[in-house]
């Protein structure tokens, strides 16, 4: 039965954790995979994740089956962060949000619910992108192609190839878009040309759905979110799927969600029901505690301060090593100019250093990043980042 199976290649990404692992090297170092470590190389347990589980266990509850769309309060939550409590689609009741495993979790069952809907559309994502979008659209059965987001050659959004591609694709095409934080580029949009892409997939009656994994990662929560705003603001029915594993540091729980902004009340309890549908015959239904704790902490007005303060320490830290990184470049004796990495904002830095690079740096020195030159910069430390910019400076 089997003796036809092939070797799936390893996961770009997750892969690299795996061969990190049985590494040797004593200096190794992983800035493959987007997780933030600590200043002391560690994977932070949040305060407030804390207090809320001690919270939680203080009151210990049976672990029933959750409804197929997860915690009610985590669901209200969800809404209420990325969209405003106040906001007229969530008063309305025009939002349907399921709870989700972690980002990806949310992406699958929007990708599954667009394509049931509408099987010969195509979907766009960014060139480059994520390395699982792709992976998931087509699993679900789409032909995904891309339209152009970064320009090698200056560095930066090559924003009229953008508009271009977006006004070429035909009606109901599902645009995938990083809401905030771009994933691998580091490079993101600004407002007046979100203006621009909004007008677009309004004109053309393309289908947007938004991916906010690192909201708080650049600006700050509202800020970073503010895009979804512009999307209500013009009226647009959406997707957007996000993610607590980043700003909770809750990485394992895999706590997500998918929200799905409909016309109203009564079109999203069917949209609802389809999610609801999709999910039940793919993992019937959430799991408890991740959505538990999120949900405790965005509903007490203490820990969401705790949150927002320990949020807001990882974004600065991350801020500062991008400084040290290019120091520790600048003084390992590269003269070309790297101020791009502190222009890239997020978790990450496209390097632009080649495959081949990318192989020696991690085979000589035990540095991980992609094979398409991304870096975690959210795992430099004061320790490794001296060690990192000599590595990068060799192979360079
Ligand atoms: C990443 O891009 O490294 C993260 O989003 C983790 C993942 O699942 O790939």
């Amino acid at each position: 039965l089997f003796s036809a199976v092939e070797l799936a290649p390893r996961d770009p990404i997750l892969g690299l954790n795996e061969q990190f692992a049985a590494d040797t090297n004593p200096n190794k170092v992983n800035l493959g995979v987007g997780v933030y470590f600590d200043e002391n190389g560690k994977l932070p347990l949040l305060q407030a994740v804390q207090k809320a589980e001690a919270a939680l266990q203080a009151n210990p509850k049976a672990r029933g089956y959750l409804p197929i769309d997860g915690l009610a309060t985590y669901d209200q939550g969800v809404k209420e962060l990325v969209f405003g409590k106040t906001s007229e689609p969530v008063t309305s009741g025009r939002i349907a949000t399921i709870q989700a495993i972690g980002g990806t979790g949310g992406l699958k069952v929007g990708a599954d619910f667009l394509h049931n809907l509408n099987p010969a559309a195509k979907v766009l994502i960014s060139n480059p992108s994520w390395e699982n979008h792709r992976a998931i659209f087509q699993k679900a059965g789409f032909e995904v192609g891309t339209y152009a987001y970064y320009d090698a050659a200056t560095r930066s959004i090559d924003f009229n190839g953008l508009l271009a591609d977006l006004n070429a694709a035909a009606a109901g095409t599902v645009v995938v878009l990083h809401a905030c934080c771009h994933n691998p580029t580091g490079y993101d949009l600004n407002e007046a040309q979100w203006d621009q892409i909004i007008a677009v997939v309004k004109a053309k009656s393309l289908t947007p759905f938004l991916d906010m994994a690192y909201q708080g990662f650049s600006q700050g929560l509202a800020e970073d979110g503010a895009v979804i705003g512009k999307f209500i603001a013009a009226d647009l029915t959406f997707l957007v799927s996000t993610s607590f594993s980043k700003s909770f540091s809750l990485y394992g729980e895999r706590v997500g969600a998918l929200s799905v902004v409909t016309q109203d009340k009564e079109e999203a309890a069917r949209v609802l029901s389809q999610l609801k549908a999709t999910i039940r015959t793919n993992y019937s239904n959430p799991p408890t505690h991740g959505a538990a704790v999120v949900a405790h902490v965005l509903g007490n007005d203490e820990l969401r301060a705790l949150w927002e303060k320990e949020l807001g320490e990882m974004r600065v830290r991350i801020k500062a090593m991008r400084h040290k990184l290019v120091e520790g470049l600048k003084a390992a004796g590269v003269t070309q100019d790297v101020s791009y990495i502190t222009t890239q904002i997020g978790m990450f830095s496209y390097s632009g250093l080649s495959k081949e690079q990318m192989v020696r740096l991690r085979n000589e020195f035990g540095v991980y990043g992609t094979d398409s030159g991304r870096i975690c910069v959210a795992a430099l430390n004061e320790h490794n980042v001296t060690y990192v910019a000599n590595s990068i400076a060799k192979v360079m």
